[in-house]
């Protein structure tokens, strides 16, 4: 498996390609289940179209030659500002993907997220990607005793720190994924098997290797009954709560959460303020990448206002969008003190498991501190607001300099 990976991972030089690679190898329900939006792509085409309108104002003659894109979050050296989003969907693309993946991001010193509705145990990550930063991401079910546990769980697997997701209140609007005929849980219609059958690749590779193996893979962090194989029908999906989630419920995690505590899918200042209120120690500037209000803001266009009301008080994080190295580059000059990237190490993940996944890591990083030595850039700390083009910066911020961020202290 590996070496066919490895073949295809060789012509790949970009974002691009890898998504193309990506796109050929996966069953359409898939691809486009990982790689769209919600209703008409919106947000999602919007995302990088405010990453393009940012434009950068190098500083020259500046020494670059011992440049370094590392950092630390939280207390924990990394070797980028980068993090794995939370998507679950690894393990749908690759055999064992979200393992391979876990293991792909602590080999390059970046955390990864888990997600609640993985297809691997929260223990079985913490063993495969041993030494590396986890961080588990919450979806809060109705009875939210069982979500509690989850949360004992992370705590006792050693996981770092907790993400509690806050931006999808009811199931979006994803109409793809019912001409495509796919849903999750897989209910499989005579159009997905078609579309499984012509991609014979995956269909063996993937598919194949679980049911010669572990058979049909399961939500394995559902807690007790709900731990279905993906072909069961809906309880899992109906007893996520979501539609009444509040700020107390963030205020009773934070009581029961000893370590880093993260709100992810805020756009708005005085909620991310909220969240700090609430003893949140960052924030993400996010709108789950376009997956679920088809109108919402960039979250980049969000990230100068939300960063200059949230100051020194939590970290501020955002993902959304980044594709280049370089939309690392204008993240941290507009305030966020690092980014999470969730479609990017699908799509290597998708092309050829853990080798994949690390070729993606290695290309953003190896753009970002290209564009830092074309910026002017040593490290981290000389990225600031000032290399925006104030015509094109998505809003104000006030800070001089990176160097004031909090995130590159401990939280
Ligand atoms: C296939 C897929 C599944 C996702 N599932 C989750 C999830 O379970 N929980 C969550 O908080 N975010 C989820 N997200 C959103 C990501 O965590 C992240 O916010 C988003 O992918 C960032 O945008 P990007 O893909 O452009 O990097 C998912 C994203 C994708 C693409």
């Amino acid at each position: 498996m590996i070496a066919v990976g490895d073949r295809r991972l060789s012509g790949t030089l970009n974002l691009a390609d890898v998504r193309e690679a990506a796109r050929r190898r996966l069953p359409r329900g898939i691809f486009e289940f990982i790689d769209r939006g919600a209703e008409d792509d919106d947000a999602l085409a919007n995302n990088r179209e405010a990453f393009r309108r940012i434009r950068l104002r190098p500083r020259v003659l500046v020494d670059v030659s011992g440049r370094s894109a590392a950092t630390t979050l939280f207390g924990r050296p990394q070797a980028m500002p980068l993090a794995i989003a939370p998507t679950g969907a690894a393990g749908l693309v690759w055999f064992e993907g979200e393992l391979e993946l876990a293991r792909a991001a602590a080999a390059a010193e970046v955390p990864f997220t888990l997600a609640t509705r993985s297809l691997a145990s929260i223990e079985s990550v913490a063993e495969a990607a041993a030494g590396g930063t986890l961080w588990f991401q919450l979806y809060v079910w109705a009875e939210c005793a069982l979500s509690y546990a989850l949360v004992e769980r992370a705590e006792r697997a050693g996981f770092h720190a907790l993400v509690v997701t806050v931006d999808v209140p009811v199931t979006p609007n994803r109409e793809y994924n019912r001409r495509n005929g796919f849903s999750l849980p897989f209910m499989p219609s005579g159009r997905a098997l078609l579309d499984m059958a012509r991609h014979p690749r995956w269909l063996v590779g993937t598919m194949g290797r679980y049911l010669a193996t572990t058979g049909m893979p399961r939500y394995e962090n559902q807690p007790g009954q709900r731990r279905q194989r993906i072909t069961q029908g809906e309880p899992a999906v109906r007893s996520m709560r979501s539609d009444d989630l509040t700020w107390d419920d963030i205020r009773e995690l934070r009581r029961r959460w000893p370590r880093t505590l993260i709100v992810k899918g805020l756009l708005r200042a005085e909620d991310a303020l909220r969240a700090v209120e609430c003893g949140a120690d960052a924030v993400v500037v996010s709108n789950h990448g376009g997956r679920c209000l088809d109108s919402a803001v960039a979250p980049i266009d969000a990230l100068p206002e939300i960063a200059d009301a949230v100051g020194h008080r939590a970290v501020v994080l955002m993902d959304g969008g980044v594709r280049r190295g370089g939309d690392i580059v204008k993240a941290l000059a507009l305030g966020a003190s690092a980014v999470l990237a969730g479609r990017p190490t699908l799509y290597g993940t998708a092309i050829g498991g853990r080798a994949g996944a690390a070729h993606v890591l290695d290309l953003l990083r190896a753009e970002m501190l290209t564009v830092m030595a074309q910026l002017g850039c040593r490290s981290i700390a000389d990225i600031g607001p000032d290399l925006v083009h104030p015509g094109t910066a998505p809003g104000r911020r006030t800070m001089t300099s990176a160097a004031a961020n909090p995130a590159l202290a401990s939280a």
